[in-house]
């Protein structure tokens, strides 16, 4: 039978050092908040129920995760006091005898499903507490764990640690994974007598070694455990967050011809043999069909783009767009909340949000919707095979019909019939010789003053 399992999310520090008036486990990293990148990796490895322990401000920060994931217990840590005191906040569901109890750090946002998965195997083969470790040339900072005759005998903060126990370079890495059966007495076993007069989550270990339980240290890499505490550290932990996304795009048959300057968003999804060129940024709810081609310096956020489309350079993608097969968007267009059908072709400098177009349609250069009098947004639809004339604005509500053809530089305003042709300028006027003759009339003026 499988495995209960509870992961407990730690995240109610105050992230100080950020200096920041939002909590710090809201800050994002590819879009998503940082303690959310830890939720989905338990979610991912299928860790079981899952407690949340928030500090100060914790509904707003339960409200903001709301958005991302629901089945969630969150307990509120009024105080600071350590983060064995943290993750016994849970206790309620520490007592419901969980086989498998999981302790994950609320701000290591590149902690990857494979490592949950294989701190829990452990369990099930036999170890008590397994905890995770990396060897650190610069250990600073970081718990350090104490062995005795290959055995795991306790961990020792940094503020706690003597000269010698300072120099060695085997870390905690924050993650451990504990039996179900040991977690509250051992959790209930720990002082504060320590430098920071907390209860460290890392004194459970020495405990564990008195009552002879089988412990574990689990290798893995520092990058996937390294934590956020600084705006520096968060931009540092994006950069690899972005290095492994462009890998895993890579991976999956999708060009990047400059990776470096490719930045995804967490729930990018791009098919495979779609080429990308360098500059390019996709925000939140980006989808994109096979065999696109999204040129260089494009923004792109919630479209999705549909199979062959050719995109940019310089285009931006706005929310709640969904553009058909071959579509082409040219260079400084921008599109927003627009259905756009297959072949469409939108090439240079236009506008268009709040539209519905036609398969086959072709907006011109510089064509805008008008679709907002300062008050209302109203709604643009056009038939299949609409021509929209250079330079036209399109002003809303409106309905273009079928193969109809607007002349360049027309305002519309009234409906165009199926076929029809719509004309919304002056009539030009041509005088024989008038352009001499005015320059004659300026020239004198100007001799007068
Ligand atoms: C902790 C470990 C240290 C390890 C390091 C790895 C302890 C005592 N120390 O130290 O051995 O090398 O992580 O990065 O566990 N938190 C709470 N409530 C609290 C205190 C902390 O929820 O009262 C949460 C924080 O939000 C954070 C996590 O627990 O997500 C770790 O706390 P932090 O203060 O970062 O611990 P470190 O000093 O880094
Ligand atoms: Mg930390």
């Amino acid at each position: 039978m499988a495995r209960s399992c509870l992961s407990v999310i730690l995240a109610a520090g105050e992230g100080t050092r950020m200096q920041s008036e939002l909590p710090k486990v809201l800050h994002k990293i590819g879009g998503l908040p940082l303690v959310c990148h830890s939720i989905r990796a338990a979610e991912a490895a299928k860790c079981g129920d899952m407690a949340l322990i928030l500090g100060c401000g914790a509904e707003a920060i339960q409200e903001e995760i709301g958005k991302y994931s629901s089945k969630i217990t969150v307990f509120e840590q009024n105080q600071r006091l350590g983060t064995a005191h943290a993750v016994l906040c849970a206790e309620k569901l520490l007592q419901k005898k969980y086989d498998d109890i999981l302790i994950i750090f609320g701000d290591t946002p590149l902690i990857r499903p494979q490592i949950l998965t294989e701190a829990r195997k452990r369990l099930r083969l036999g170890a008590d507490i397994v905890v995770s470790g990396f060897y650190a040339e610069d250990p600073s900072g970081y718990g350090r764990l104490a062995e005795k005759n290959g055995k795991l005998i306790k961990i020792i903060e940094e503020k706690d640690a003597t000269p010698q126990e300072k120099k060695i370079n085997l870390c905690n890495g924050g993650l451990m994974a504990v039996k179900g059966a040991h977690i509250l007495s051992l959790l209930r076993a720990v002082g504060n007598h320590n430098a920071k007069g907390e209860y460290y989550l890392t004194d459970i270990i020495a405990a564990a070694a008195q009552r002879g339980l089988h412990m574990q240290v689990m290798e893995i890499a520092q990058e996937d455990i390294i934590g956020v505490n600084s705006r520096a550290e968060l931009a540092a932990a994006e950069a690899l967050w972005q290095r492994r996304k462009r890998r895993e795009m890579m991976a999956a048959g999708i060009s990047l011809q400059d990776p470096g300057t490719v930045y995804f968003s967490y729930d990018t999804r791009i098919a495979a043999d779609v080429f990308i060129e360098p500059h390019v940024f996709f925000g939140l709810g980006v989808k994109i069909a096979e065999q696109a081609h999204i040129r260089a310096f494009s923004y792109i956020e919630g479209t999705y783009i549909g199979r062959n489309a050719v995109i940019g350079p310089y285009a931006r993608l706005r929310p709640q767009s969904r553009l058909g097969k071959n579509v082409r968007i040219g260079n400084f267009c921008e599109i927003k909340q627009a259905e756009i059908a297959d072949n469409v072709k939108i090439n240079h400098l236009a506008y268009m949000g709040n539209v519905e177009i036609g398969a086959e349609s072709n907006i011109g250069a510089g064509a805008v919707s008008c679709n907002y009098d300062g008050f209302n947004k109203e709604k643009i639809t056009m038939g299949a095979e609409a021509f929209i004339g250079s330079n036209s604005s399109l002003v809303a509500p409106l309905h273009i019909g079928r193969g109809a053809y607007i002349a360049s530089g027309s305002v519309i305003t009234d409906n165009v019939g199926d076929d029809d042709l719509a004309f919304g300028r002056a009539r030009q006027v041509n005088k024989t010789g008038g352009g001499k003759k005015l320059k004659r009339r300026l020239a004198l003026k100007a001799k007068e003053k």
